[in-house]
């Protein structure tokens, strides 16, 4: 089995460091590895974000397991040389449609939620979010009006068949939780979201056993923070998962606690912290590495079909989290590396 190692731009490198300590800890036989560059990192390097060495590693792999892309000295390029484009290029080319985002509170981090300990508790939910369409994907430029103004524009659109699949997911993924599936949409004003209720709606009479209901974003993102623990599944658009998936990060703790996966039809996905670069820590010492390294344990369960280590990691984080570890998102004042050392004295 081969993993591609996608360290990037930031904070990717370092929270990368760690989640490779664990995996080499575990000793789990026939796993491989392979290194290749991706963002900023790789535009320096190679004059692009997203450089064919690196698809080819992504292509050849079974699994990829990705740090974070982003870098400010970028921010003015061309759109198609950002860093960003990296992982949204290998989202789109492998077909890695279906984003699943985890946000549980665990309890030994009660204390470090946004919100009162009494309701961040109640957290359990996951975030499906569809990951290959919608307003990210759609046509997109720069024009200038009849007038002589500059005006920027981006084409949101589903097509039934996007919407389909991804609502399978959701249907899947409530079907082995509480059964309990939430469309977020925004269908009072978009046609986008009007045919993405529709679609729930049709695809649901195949899972009569699930309960469908369906939720404004503005009045989801409302909830997430009056009462969170209403949620089991909730599935929704990339734009709109995208945003509601960092705001569940701060209920739970922190965004450095939050992993993901990006999957396909099959078993392949693309595994990484919900968060960014974080330039304003990068270097620094003080990125907290655990949604990575549970984003190794979510690899290992989804895509290499090895529940057991992938329980083992989760536990010694868990552990870990009891004896006091805490970066200073958590509160505390280890360093990255001290919490990955606290996560393998478990181990
Ligand atoms: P960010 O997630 O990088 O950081 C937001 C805030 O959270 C910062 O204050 C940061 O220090 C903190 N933070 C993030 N991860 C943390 C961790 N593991 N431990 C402790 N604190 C952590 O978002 P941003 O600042 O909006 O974006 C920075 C760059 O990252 C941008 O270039 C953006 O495009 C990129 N980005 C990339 C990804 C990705 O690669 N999947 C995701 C989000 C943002
Ligand atoms: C994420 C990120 C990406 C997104 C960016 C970096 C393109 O914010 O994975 O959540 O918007 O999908
Ligand atoms: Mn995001």
């Amino acid at each position: 089995m081969l993993i591609a190692l996608f360290p990037g731009d930031g904070i990717g490198p370092e929270v990368i460091a760690e989640a490779r300590r664990v995996l080499d800890a575990l000793d789990l036989p026939g796993l491989t590895y392979e290194e290749g560059l991706v963002g900023g990192a790789a535009y320096k390097a190679k004059g692009h974000p997203l450089p064919p060495e690196t698809l080819d590693i992504a292509e050849r792999c079974n699994a990829i397991l990705f740090g974070a892309v982003g870098d400010f000295d970028c921010d003015n390029l061309e759109r198609h040389l950002r860093p960003e484009q990296a992982i949204l290029g290998l989202r789109k080319a492998l077909g890695l449609f279906a984003n699943l985002r985890p946000a549980t509170l665990f309890k030994e981090l009660a204390d470090a939620s946004a919100l009162r300990p009494e309701v961040a508790t109640q957290i359990d939910m996951v975030i499906v979010r569809e990951l290959n369409g919608d307003v990210y994907f759609g046509e997109k430029g720069m024009r200038t009006t009849a007038d002589g103004k500059r005006e920027g524009y981006d084409v949101m659109s589903y097509n039934e068949d996007e919407v389909r699949r991804i609502a399978r997911v959701g249907f899947e993924t409530a079907r082995a939780r509480k059964g309990r599936l939430c469309s977020v949409d925004k269908a009072n004003v978009l046609e986008t979201s009007q045919l993405w209720r529709d679609v729930m709606i049709e695809t649901h009479k195949d899972y009569p056993d699930i309960e469908l209901s369906h939720m404004y974003v503005d009045n989801a993102a409302m909830q997430l923070v009056r009462n969170p623990g209403q949620f089991d599944v909730i599935v929704t658009g990339n734009l709109f998962g995208d945003i509601l998936s960092d705001q569940a990060s701060m209920c739970a703790g922190s965004i450095g606690m939050l992993p993901s996966a990006s999957l396909d039809t099959n078993q392949k996905g693309l595994y990484e912290p919900i968060h960014g670069s974080a330039p304003d820590i990068a270097g620094q010492g003080k990125a907290n590495p655990l949604a990575t390294i549970l984003s190794a344990a979510m690899m290992l369960r989804y895509s290499l079909n090895m529940p057991e280590p992938a329980d083992r990691i989760e536990a010694a984080v868990a552990k870990a989290l009891e004896g006091g570890a805490r970066t200073p998102d958590l509160g505390g004042s280890m360093t990255t590396q001290q919490m990955g050392d606290a996560v393998l004295a478990v181990l």
